[in-house]
């Protein structure tokens, strides 16, 4: 497919004359044919685009090469053997469509959903923006989802390619708060919870509900007992936070994580602060309220990491997430802790075969310094654990 040049160079130059020597960032180490794609899809709403690219994904993967492999690269989370430490994040397959595919892409795992406890549409549109520039995107989509029941029926049939997790969420609405949002967050794991699933993730960062990010510790405890209770089956649960949160919320989150047996925490979901960002501060104010993601979120992530690697349980994994869109932003957060990764927004900039670029990448960075990911996990913090 030639697009037409205009259409080509005005989205790759904003990205490509943004920062000549971060040459191996998503945008611009994307191959060709990505690059033109990506023009055309740049030229269509995002979250239309995004609707496409679920329906071409399936399609997409029968093109793809073997994924990158390499015994360095071998790691696991929760004791889930993964053959690579790169993950897709929540929120790009909601609604558990692509699992018999997504290893095609080179992803080592996959996160699902968020789902919710019932099918929700989410906020008004427009709620998703892209920030060129800055090779992110701020979303308010606010848990848009087909719900638990309709989720977990799916994936009862569906194929497997690689390790799957289900993120779960409470449902946006704003009568479901207090006992009414534990129940929500239970019904969903009643759901999934005997799926071979290997492992779910607690959401308690979403930023773009009608309560935003989780502030009540005792609401979290209450999630967590219920869980524990139902998880008969003891598959692997992870928290996830938001880089948002004050370190002291986040040390009463991480002791009520530690007091009820769960395995690790996913960091972490998207920023609501707008640092430092090169798109034009007018046009950010005019998408509004949302979460931020993609290369300005990697600082704020990888603080997360390194502060909650610092007053986590030992044998509790991390997986980091936000803003990692190369083999060195991966190997950067592994070695502050993280044990795997995983990406969303590297994937608009870069595109399908991103997974296998950051793999090729990182198995040449550990190599070079003579690790594998086992042995590179906080090989950066002097103590922690
Ligand atoms: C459009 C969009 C939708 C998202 N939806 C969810 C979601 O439903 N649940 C969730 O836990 N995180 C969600 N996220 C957050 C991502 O999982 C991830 O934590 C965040 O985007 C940072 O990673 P990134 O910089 O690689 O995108 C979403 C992110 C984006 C961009």
């Amino acid at each position: 497919m030639i697009p037409d040049e205009s259409l080509y160079v005005i989205p790759v130059m904003s990205v490509a004359t943004k920062d000549k020597t971060d040459v191996s960032r998503a945008a611009t180490s994307a191959p060709f044919w990505y690059k033109s794609l990506r023009a055309l899809l740049f030229q269509i709403d995002p979250e239309e685009a995004h609707t496409l690219a679920i329906k071409l994904a399936p399609i997409a993967a029968g093109f793809c090469g073997a994924s990158f492999t390499d015994a360095c690269l071998n790691t696991s989370v929760a004791g889930v053997q993964l053959a690579n430490p790169v993950g897709l994040a929540a929120g790009f397959d909601k609604n558990g469509r692509l699992t018999d595919c997504l290893a095609r892409f080179g992803f080592g795992f996959a996160e699902i959903g968020s789902i919710t406890g019932q099918s929700s549409q989410g906020n008004p549109k427009p709620r998703l923006f892209r920030l060129v520039e800055d090779e992110a995107v701020i979303n308010r989509l606010g848990l848009n989802g087909e719900g638990a029941d309709a989720v977990a029926q799916r994936l009862a049939s569906a194929g497997f390619s690689l390790p799957i997790g289900v993120n779960i969420a409470k449902t946006n609405h704003p009568a479901i708060k207090g006992e009414k949002g534990v129940a929500d967050m239970l019904h969903s794991f009643q759901c999934i919870k005997d799926l071979p699933l290997s492992f779910v993730t607690l959401n308690a960062s979403c930023p773009n509900t009608h309560e935003g990010i989780m502030q009540e510790s005792e609401e979290l405890d209450q999630i967590l007992a219920g869980i524990v209770k139902l998880n008969t089956r003891q598959v692997p649960v992870f928290l996830k936070l938001s880089p948002d949160s004050k370190a002291d919320l986040l040390e009463t989150f991480v002791a009520s994580a530690c007091k009820h047996g769960i395995r690790g925490y996913v960091l972490g979901n998207t920023t609501t602060t707008r640092d430092g960002l090169s798109t034009c501060a007018d046009a950010v104010k005019a998408m509004g309220n949302g979460g931020l993601s993609g290369k300005p979120l990697k600082a704020r992530a990888l603080s997360l990491v390194k502060q909650v690697f610092r007053i986590k349980k030992k044998e509790q994994d991390i997986i980091g997430c936000g803003g990692i869109a190369c083999g060195a932003d991966a190997y950067e957060f592994i070695k502050n802790g993280a044990r795997a990764v995983e990406l969303y927004t590297g994937l608009i900039y870069g595109g399908p075969d991103l997974p296998a670029r950051i793999n090729r990448e990182l198995a040449g960075l550990l190599k070079a310094n003579g690790q594998t990911v086992e042995s590179a996990v906080g090989s950066g913090v002097s103590s922690g654990g």
